[in-house]
């Protein structure tokens, strides 16, 4: 596995691991490898990180700041959600290998982490707890989503 962050950017990102309640369940050692894998990312209010209809390709943690979750549907938007630090989201069109169901944009500048595809289904693969969580959420989303644009 290639170092890709300095080891100082290595026990921030440990640090704001053990401090997000859905990584509760994984060991040190699942954190760490987790960490390592981990890439950094700022966004700025109102830019768009997400766009609905895109293929996805990462999904997102957050570490500072606040974003928002809007769908268009028949030129109306609806904003479905206000995501703050860690939460995460983009893992629906992971899950489902579907285009992007919403846009999220950055609702005041912060920081996120972003994993690749291929690292997330690793880390879901390795982690029960952790997938079971996010496949929950992913599908609380859906039903709440359904009840908004009904
Ligand atoms: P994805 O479809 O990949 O891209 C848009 C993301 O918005 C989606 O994954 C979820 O992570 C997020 N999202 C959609 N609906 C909600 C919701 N009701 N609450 C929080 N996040 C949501």
């Amino acid at each position: 596995m290639g170092l890709k962050m300095p080891l100082e950017e290595l026990q921030r990102v440990q640090q704001m691991l053990n401090t997000i309640p859905f990584m509760k369940s994984l060991t040190q050692p699942e954190i760490q490898e987790m960490a390592f894998q981990l890439t950094r990312r700022t966004f700025k209010k109102d830019e768009t990180i997400i766009k609905q209809g895109e293929p996805g390709t990462l999904f997102y943690l957050i570490s500072k700041g606040k974003v928002v979750v809007i769908k268009e549907k028949f030129f109306k938007k609806i904003l479905l959600a206000d995501l703050g630090v860690g939460e995460f989201f983009g893992e629906m069109a992971l899950i489902d290998d579907f285009p992007r169901t919403a846009t999220v944009m950055g609702a005041e500048p912060g920081e996120m982490y972003t994993l690749s595809h291929d690292a997330f289904e690793s880390v879901l693969l390795k982690n029960p707890q952790v997938k079971e969580l996010i496949m929950q959420t992913a599908e609380d989303r859906k039903k709440r989503n359904q009840a908004l644009e009904a």
